[in-house]
């Protein structure tokens, strides 16, 4: 039996501000990344995850949507979209957009009829309420802000200029999975879908309790000594990912991803029952705090395999994105560290999830919060680098959001503009598309030939997972089994070689130059590795 495409994807995440300017202004736009498909279908991703270009005030660059079916004019037009879509199709890639479901922006034309009176069409069409309960916000603090027009406080997830739509109201439900209806009717084949765990909220607004937790974490976005236990997370919004699943059953094999934050348990309510009649997928984002050993993935993999159990479930390997570090800077610019790394995401079973210049192992550009553009480094303007620079946190995302490097050429090729909306990354003349496509041994050309195999072998592509025991310390390896076929992939993590007494004659793949198939053992350079049938 074969999984649905879905399942066995591999997605490429464009952030499209960011990805190929074509008119010259220093933004990236639609028609930017139509010039870049051959690139991406070249890298060999079947899917690409463009986040959001629909009409914005853009304060969170997007995240904030005016109009769910109109264009930013920045990014281009309705008619840009339909041929961003017909020329993925027609490169038998996939396109899937972002949906910002929870909120709109306070510039939407539904928030300003709503926040007007207590009494308009729009009144109950966001969540308001006389007084403030103890809630907070996801980036911290109330997140109730005071409208004078209604003498209310409305309830904003995220930021106070992104109202949260109020999913109980049937209306607005319906509005909703109409604007997903037309967007697949307009061929997109799925939904990366914003902060899908904060759609409905406690019915009758009871307080949160207190935790001595003061910081969230992926894996529990309790925090700011609150646990979310009314605010996020609730039961009706597992119901909801199936009534999404439903509506995108309506157009045939549609993908959906969800942004959740919370534990695996949480993760596996929103992918739904034993057959997975919700989302289709949820990202894992635990993963993006790996740390760089073999027992760290050996027991990520264990957990993984038991929390979304083949056939019916499949996880999603993501190591970076628009939100958090690059994977290349928590690596510390170890380029043979990116490399083994990328060797795991795109050989274990599920689907790859992967951030626009991953593949060159762009890393983050440091930038004063005082300057920053993103909403949320202002918010925390008042800090000292100090503290989340030690914690590892990202508090100004505009670091992890730089132009694209395509070659050596002025702001890396990415636009012909003066000054481009954020600045490039000064290690562009090195690190940059041009230059790593002449070098056999490059980050992107290791990349393009693991997809390539990837695409080649159903096994890769769709087989079941199995861990290898009795390996020598610091040393991962698997078995991916599809109907006869069988691989093996064999990871080193340490610096020191070694040699794994495996027999086997055909290598499919290797890392390093010094990895090589000797008589009755495989050896590996420090930080090689090997796929062998
Ligand atoms: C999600 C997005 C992030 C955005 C926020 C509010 O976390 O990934 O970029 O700022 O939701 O929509």
């Amino acid at each position: 039996m074969s999984l649905p495409w879905y399942q066995k994807t591999s997605i490429y995440q464009i952030y499209p501000r960011s990805f190929r300017d074509s008119n010259g202004d220093g933004i990236g736009d639609l028609q930017g990344i139509l010039q870049k498909l051959d690139y991406i279908r070249d890298l060999g991703f079947e899917t690409i995850w463009v986040s959001p270009f629909f009409a914005s005030p853009q304060a969170d660059f997007g995240y904030d949507i005016s109009d769910y079916t109109a264009i930013a004019p920045e990014y281009g037009s309705m008619a840009d979209a339909l041929q961003l879509i017909e020329e993925t199709h027609r490169r038998g890639m996939k396109i899937v957009f972002d949906m910002v479901m929870n909120h709109t922006s306070s510039e939407h034309a539904w928030f300003k009829e709503s926040r007007s009176s207590r009494d308009n069409p729009k009144a109950n069409w966001y969540i308001w309420r006389d007084k403030p309960n103890n809630w907070n916000s996801l980036p911290g603090g109330s997140g109730w802000h005071y409208a004078p027009e209604r003498s209310q406080y409305y309830w904003a997830s995220f930021l106070p200029f992104q109202p949260d739509l109020n999913y109980r109201n049937p209306e607005v439900k319906a509005t909703m999975l109409n604007v997903v209806r037309f967007w697949f009717s307009q061929g997109v084949d799925g939904f990366r879908l914003d902060i899908f765990n904060a759609i409905y909220k406690d019915e009758s607004f009871r307080d949160n309790p207190f935790t001595f937790q003061f910081l969230p974490t992926e894996e529990d976005p309790s925090g700011f000594f609150q646990e979310v236990k009314y605010s996020l997370n609730q039961p009706e919004s597992f119901e909801f990912a199936r009534e999404f699943r439903n509506v995108c059953d309506e157009f045939g094999a549609r993908l959906s991803v969800g942004e959740v934050s919370g534990s695996r348990t949480t993760i596996r309510k929103f992918l739904g029952g034993t057959q997975n009649d919700g989302l289709t997928l949820v990202f894992d984002f635990a993963m993006l705090n790996f740390d760089f050993t073999a027992d760290y993935f050996r027991r990520l993999l264990l957990d993984i395999e038991a929390a979304y159990p083949a056939p019916a479930f499949a996880p999603v390997y993501v190591f970076s994105n628009h939100d958090r570090r690059r994977s290349m800077s928590r690596l510390n610019g170890d380029i043979r560290k990116a490399k083994l790394l990328h060797l795991l995401q795109l050989t274990v079973r599920g689907v790859p999830c992967m951030y626009y210049g991953e593949e060159l192992g762009m890393t983050d550009l440091p930038q004063p919060f005082a300057s920053a553009l993103d909403p949320v480094a202002r918010k925390f303007k008042f800090l000292s680098r100090f503290v989340p620079d030690l914690l590892g946190l990202t508090i100004n995302r505009d670091e992890v959001r730089t132009p694209m490097q395509w070659d050596a050429t002025p702001n890396a090729g990415f636009s012909s503009a003066p000054k481009t909306w954020l600045p490039v990354n000064g290690n562009y003349p090195d690190v940059n598309v041009e230059r790593q496509d002449r070098d056999s041994r490059s980050l992107l050309n290791t990349i393009r030939a693991l997809n390539k195999l990837r695409n080649a072998e159903p096994s890769l592509r769709e087989g079941a997972l199995e861990i290898l025991d009795g390996l020598p310390a610091n040393l991962l390896g698997y078995v991916r089994k599809f109907q006869s076929e069988k691989v093996i992939v064999l990871l080193n993590f340490d610096e020191r070689e070694k040699d794994v007494r495996l027999a086997s004659s055909n290598c499919l793949f290797k890392l390093s130059p010094g990895d090589e198939i000797k008589t009755e053992a495989i050896h590996l350079d420090g930080f090689g590795g090997m796929i062998v049938k």
